[in-house]
């Protein structure tokens, strides 16, 4: 547990109708970021919303966006949510033609890059952009939906993860997102995470501040 706990706020599980006003109760509530799920219906089987609501939220969010993409070759889009105001944009390596290439047009745009593996997906697979992307995801959830439960299998890539990056001397965040509250926080904080998404278990606190605080 040795880099900061970040917490971002997955606005899949905002209201949509007020998603300014959420964006602020996660900002208020001590959100470090907000989350930005995109799903092209493809890569997952859901669609949830794109640019034009990436905008939006960009020229009123008062923390970092964190972007992550569940989008089929998503260097399709990358310049573009990079304008829209995202401070972080994370790929998945089974949806990229060129995961590299992903990672150098991300940082060629000057925002932090991410790369995010599902739970089938060994660590072996982003092994070679260690010391390249600034983040790791690790999905603890099937990718698509939220409000699933917490996959505790997936506990052993955190640690390997973690282990590979202090092995090699890189301070490397490593990211977690699905079924994340006060209680599976502490086993992923445990195996070497420092970024937690949460979104059901954060929007649908009463209070927001003590579930962020929960979380830390
Ligand atoms: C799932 C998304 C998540 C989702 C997490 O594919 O990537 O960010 O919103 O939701 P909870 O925290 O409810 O599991
Ligand atoms: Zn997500």
């Amino acid at each position: 547990m040795k880099n900061k706990i970040i917490v971002s706020a997955s606005l899949l599980s905002a209201d949509f109708a007020n998603l300014g006003r959420d964006c602020e109760r996660a900002a208020a509530g001590g959100c470090d970021w907000l989350h930005f799920d995109i799903m092209d219906g493809l890569f997952v089987p859901s669609i949830s919303f794109g640019g034009p609501v990436l905008q939006c939220v960009g020229e009123i969010a008062s923390i970092p966006i964190d972007v992550h993409m569940m989008v089929t070759e998503p260097a399709r889009y990358i310049e573009r949510y990079c304008e829209l105001g995202a401070s972080l944009i994370t790929v998945h390596t089974e949806a990229c033609k060129d995961t590299a290439a992903a990672i150098d047009m991300i940082h060629g745009l000057g925002k932090r890059a991410g790369i995010a593996i599902k739970p089938a997906t060994p660590v072996s697979e982003i092994v070679p952009y260690l010391g390249k992307a600034d983040m790791v995801l690790v999905m603890t959830v099937e990718p698509g939906f939220g409000g699933q439960p917490f996959m505790s299998e997936t506990l052993g890539k955190i640690t390997e993860v973690r282990r590979l990056a202090d092995e090699r001397g890189i301070d490397l965040d490593i990211q977690v997102d699905g079924g994340i509250n006060g209680e599976t926080a502490s086993l992923v904080k445990q195996a070497g995470a420092n970024v937690l998404v949460s979104g059901s278990y954060l929007f649908g606190s009463a209070d927001f501040s003590a579930a962020v605080d929960s979380l830390r």
